[in-house]
């Protein structure tokens, strides 16, 4: 149970989740999910099915959905959507393309054929009714082909676009393509982020949507939420007597919330440009992960209960301060011919959020994202405060740190203070590690994007941003993203492949962070 660096695992490295005897619950009754009809023929309508994203996430995800069962022939069918002219088997050539890279098993690749002969494409634009009235006679014909009765049908529309073309295509759904009858199926839009570009704007499409659709048929995706790691959260902090009594001011200094990419923004520094890390990745994907760090307990798992909780730690936040904020930008951003010569644009930032209540007053919670670092990693880590009395000069080894990584190699891991074994009494900090590939050696974590899906076709808004989540989210950052529109603040230089500006460890060490020196992982093998 013990490595050479002193790592205590948690659990033998060679379980799998049935082989330990893993008793595993399912709350999906519990969570009280929408409610509608849950079966009969299932349209999934791809917006954007010639774009990257369709590409590389919507359509694989609807792939491993497909090769583990969720969607069966006999009542699914796919459609791909865009202006691009091209044929049904074209799309589905494209895609055999991409999701056959590395398969060579024939039962894998014989699974890959039924799935892309349950895609049609449709071409048309994105603002006229013909392509819409088009669209909706293939999936009228599939449903009928399905022998459904007219509205017993499930219609689920992927808005894989850029957000501007958003009201025109709601519009037409609407008008052309909606299910006859929400007593008897359903329609249901994911939308992809950004969801704006602050406060004034994230308001005005969520109005001109929310005339059209329903807040339960709009899914705004954030595929943070369907991170295997960031499911786990609410778990580990609620169900574990462990934490309820040291999740708080009391116990703990600091929070970081970390986002690094080793590479640039090479290929979408047009897109990039006009965002930015804040919006791009902070706003969102941090913002959610901070939700569910540092919110209360819900009344139950109801996704309502939980959401309410987000939105009332969101509006928690002190107004950021600009001596809290570093930004930066690489060195070379700009030599991108699609990014403004003048770009003032971040792409890397550190901002220190505070909250104002009861748990975390005075806490500084760090979120910190940036572009072509020296490494990739998302990680959470929760610095605890010193052992007061402390007779073991534990101060020496560093404090107790409880590490959450999201990705790669997910991990979560309690860095602590323990006797160097032997017979000298001495100290080293050592950890206990609950790495994923050790402990369940034989379970595939699914992609996010492929969670999601499922639980859109089931319902389930738990995992997607509400209105008024997203109306707090951006009313923390609007401020900030004006400063840095209007010039105010600049970002500082940082050279690619390095750790950012040095600025930002320095705000790091300002706001308590305190770096654990001499400590040496082992990792454990197989
Ligand atoms: P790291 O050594 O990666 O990082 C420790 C912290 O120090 C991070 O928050 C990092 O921030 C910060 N940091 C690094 N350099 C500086 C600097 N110059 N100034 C200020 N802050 C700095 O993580 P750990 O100590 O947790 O673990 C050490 C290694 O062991 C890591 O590689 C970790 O992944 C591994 N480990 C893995 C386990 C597992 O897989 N189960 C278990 C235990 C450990 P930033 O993120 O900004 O770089
Ligand atoms: C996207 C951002 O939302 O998330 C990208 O637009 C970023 O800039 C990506 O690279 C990161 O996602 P992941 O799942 O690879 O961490």
């Amino acid at each position: 149970m013990s490595n050479p660096s002193g790592g205590l695992h948690i659990a033998s490295r060679n379980n799998s989740l049935e082989r330990s005897n893993i008793h595993s619950e399912s709350f999906l009754e519990e969570r009280d999910i929408d409610g509608t009809p849950e079966t009969g023929c299932l349209s999934i309508v791809v917006l954007g099915a010639s774009g990257d994203l369709a590409k590389k996430k919507t359509f694989p995800a609807l792939f491993h959905l497909f090769r583990q069962g969720f969607l069966q022939s006999n009542e699914v069918h796919i459609f791909g959507y865009a202006r691009t002219k091209i044929s049904s088997e074209e799309l589905r050539e494209r895609l055999r393309g991409y999701l056959s890279k590395g398969k060579e098993d024939s039962a894998e690749l014989d699974y890959l054929s039924k799935f892309l002969q349950l895609i049609k494409y449709v071409s048309g634009s994105y603002d006229g009714e013909e392509g819409f009235q088009l669209l909706n006679k293939e999936i009228s014909e599939h449903e009928s082909s399905k022998n459904t009765q007219l509205g017993t049908s499930r219609r689920l529309f992927y808005l894989a676009l850029p957000p501007s073309v958003y009201p025109s295509v709601c519009r037409m759904i609407r008008n052309y393509c909606m299910n006859q009858s929400d007593l008897t199926g359903w329609t249901r839009i994911i939308v992809e982020k950004p969801f704006g570009k602050d406060l004034s704007s994230a308001e005005e499409l969520s109005a001109q949507l929310g005339e059209l659709f329903d807040e339960k048929q709009l899914y705004r995706i954030d595929h943070y939420l369907g991170k295997e790691l960031v499911q786990n959260l609410l778990v580990v902090r609620f169900a574990n007597r462990f934490f309820l009594p040291l999740w708080n001011r009391d116990n703990i200094d600091n929070v970081q919330i970390v986002f690094r990419e080793d590479f640039g923004t090479e290929g979408r520094g047009g897109y990039f440009d006009e965002y930015g890390i804040i919006r791009d990745i902070i706003q969102n994907h941090l913002l959610q992960v901070f939700c569910l760090v540092a919110m209360e307990k819900p009344v139950s798992l109801k996704p309502e209960h939980i959401r309410d909780e987000k939105v009332k730690v969101l509006q928690s936040v002190l107004p950021i301060k600009l001596e809290e904020v570093v930004l930066g930008q690489y060195d070379g951003y700009k030599d991108d011919e699609t990014v403004s010569p003048n770009s003032n644009t971040p792409t890397f930032a550190t901002v220190v959020l505070r909250i104002h209540n009861e748990r975390w007053e005075g806490v500084p919670f760090i979120l910190k994202a940036g572009k072509a670092l020296n490494s990739r990693k998302a990680e959470i880590r929760v610095q605890f405060k010193e052992v007061p009395g402390d007779i073991y000069k534990c101060q020496q080894q560093g404090r107790n740190e409880f590490v959450i990584r999201l990705q790669p190699l997910e991990a979560m891991y309690m860095k602590l203070t323990v006797k160097k074994p032997g017979l000298e009494m001495s100290t080293i900090q050592s950890e206990l590690d609950l790495s994923y590939k050790q402990r369940y050696q034989d379970v595939v974590i699914p992609e996010a994007y492929e969670r999601l899906i499922l639980d859109t076709i089931r319902g389930d808004q738990q995992h997607f941003v509400r209105r008024d989540e997203l109306r707090a989210a951006w009313e923390i950052f609007t401020p900030l993203l004006n400063q840095i529109d209007d010039g105010v603040l600049k970002p500082l230089p940082y050279k690619p492949g390095s750790r950012g500006p040095v600025e930002a460890d320095e705000l790091l060490a300002k706001a308590g962070y305190q770096q654990t020196h001499d400590y040496i992982w082992i990792p454990p093998t197989l």
